[in-house]
């Protein structure tokens, strides 16, 4: 049986793209427009020829990079049937499959998520696409989604052997993958039964819609995608000097620890809700601290219909490293990292104690782990609220409240902004 085949798993943000390999061919599954480079790269690395490229549904929340790559590399694109697109996919329907080197992927149709939506099963994996997630299932409530559908998709899912391997296009948990044994017995919507009750809790959801979502749709159908510009610091320094300014979307912290100039901070936490403060007119380079975040904000932008800007590769990093000019200044500690300095030392202390004296002094990183767990289900911390009674903190928060004053205590992570938000696509 044609099976044998290899995945790297490519993520942008909460979007999983999949590169898969057999014997000198490649097949790629849901391409994210900010990795088109990455795809060119890895399929040049080792010489590979792309067989083909699936998009598993029309995406809602992010551009396909599947236009770019189909024009370059001349190679079909498979989707749905059901599939609205100008690109013309060769259209797969229930027990077609898709063959490249020696492996075979069986096509199984899965709506639910959108009506246009496919699954690939061989190998002892499948590729869900936003139908199944890990502990979670995909949205029902736009692009002709349907609860029932995905009731009866989530049924024929659980056919497979338990040690098929899961790999989802979205997780907002920073989980890469699963098997279908694990989401039979730990995911609540593959557990229900009851198909009445399945569709009223799914119809119960309200969840605000992607951001931009109609356009990502329309560009993701008429394949007007648009290639993604990565400059390197040479470059960034030449087009500063012709007027272009940098967007910077690291955190306010970061921003004004270093940073270079001309530049706007906004953090890519709240960027597609800043979108309209950005000057029209002015050509921006997106930059942060390596350019992971700046290539994610570049998809916002695209998103968002803005064509002048670019995306500085290596970023800040970069920049540093040519020795080019920038502004730093002494930020305070943020009390996320403060708490993470304590609670380690806390418990690093608790341990080494009771190594060498006596057991009860265990009862340090118990108490310390028993807080943090506290803190994670409550989402208050004590330690947090404690420290900021602390001069040092108190002064910081009052600099902070006065007018131009940073955000610097701010402290949650762009990773959990980035998971409360932008869960576009789960349920
Ligand atoms: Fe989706």
């Amino acid at each position: 049986m044609k099976t044998a085949f290899s995945v790297q798993q490519i993520a942008s943000g909460p979007c999983f793209s999949y590169l898969l390999e057999s014997e000198g061919q490649a097949l790629l599954i849901d391409p994210h427009i900010t990795k088109a480079d990455v795809y060119r790269q890895g399929l040049l690395k080792k010489g590979l020829r792309l067989a083909g490229i699936v998009d598993t549904h029309t995406h809602a929340d992010h551009i396909s990079s599947a236009a770019i790559l189909v024009r370059e590399y001349r190679c079909p694109l498979y989707m749905s049937p059901k599939a609205v697109s100008s690109l013309t996919p060769k259209r797969l329907s229930q027990g077609d499959a898709i063959e490249f080197g020696s492996a075979r992927l069986d096509v199984w149709e899965s709506p639910g998520h959108t009506d246009d939506s496919i699954a690939l099963v061989g190998g002892g994996c499948i590729f869900t696409g936003d139908v199944l997630l890990i502990g979670s299932v995909g949205r029902t409530d736009f692009q002709n989604g349907s609860p029932g559908d995905m009731f009866d998709t989530l049924a024929r899912f659980k056919t497979l052997a338990d040690d098929t391997v899961v790999y989802p296009a979205h997780d907002y948990k920073n989980r890469t993958q699963s098997t279908m044994g694990q989401e039979k017995r730990q995911n609540p919507f593959m557990a229900q039964t009851d198909k009445q009750a399945f569709v009223a809790d799914a119809g119960s959801k309200i969840l605000p819609k992607p951001f931009n979502m109609d356009r990502i749709i329309q560009v993701n159908r008429q394949g007007t995608a648009r290639e993604i510009e990565f400059i390197a610091a040479e470059q960034v320094k030449e087009r500063l000097d012709k007027g272009w300014q940098i967007l910077d979307v690291r955190r306010p912290d970061e921003y004004k620890a270093v940073r270079i100039m001309p530049s706007v901070n906004i953090p890519m936490d709240a960027l597609a809700s800043r979108l309209p403060q950005l000057t029209a007119g002015t050509k921006w380079i997106l930059s942060c601290r390596s350019g992971g975040r700046a290539a994610i904000a570049a998809g916002v932008l695209l998103a968002a219909g803005l064509q002048d800007f670019c995306v500085a590769g290596d970023s800040l990093n970069g920049w540093l490293k040519k020795g080019y000019p920038v502004i730093r200044e002494k930020v305070p500690m943020s009390l996320e990292r403060q708490v993470r300095m304590i609670a380690g030392g806390l418990v690093a202390a608790g341990a080494l104690l009771a190594i060498l004296f006596s057991k009860w002094f265990l009862i340090i990183p118990l108490w310390v782990g028993c807080g943090l767990f506290y803190a994670g289900v409550s989402d208050s911390c004590m330690m947090g609220m404690l420290l900021m009674k602390l001069p040092y903190n108190k002064r910081a928060m009052e600099k902070q409240a006065a007018p131009g004053g940073s955000c610097s205590l701010g402290g949650g992570s762009c990773a959990m902004d980035a998971g409360k938000t932008g869960g576009t696509c789960a349920m």
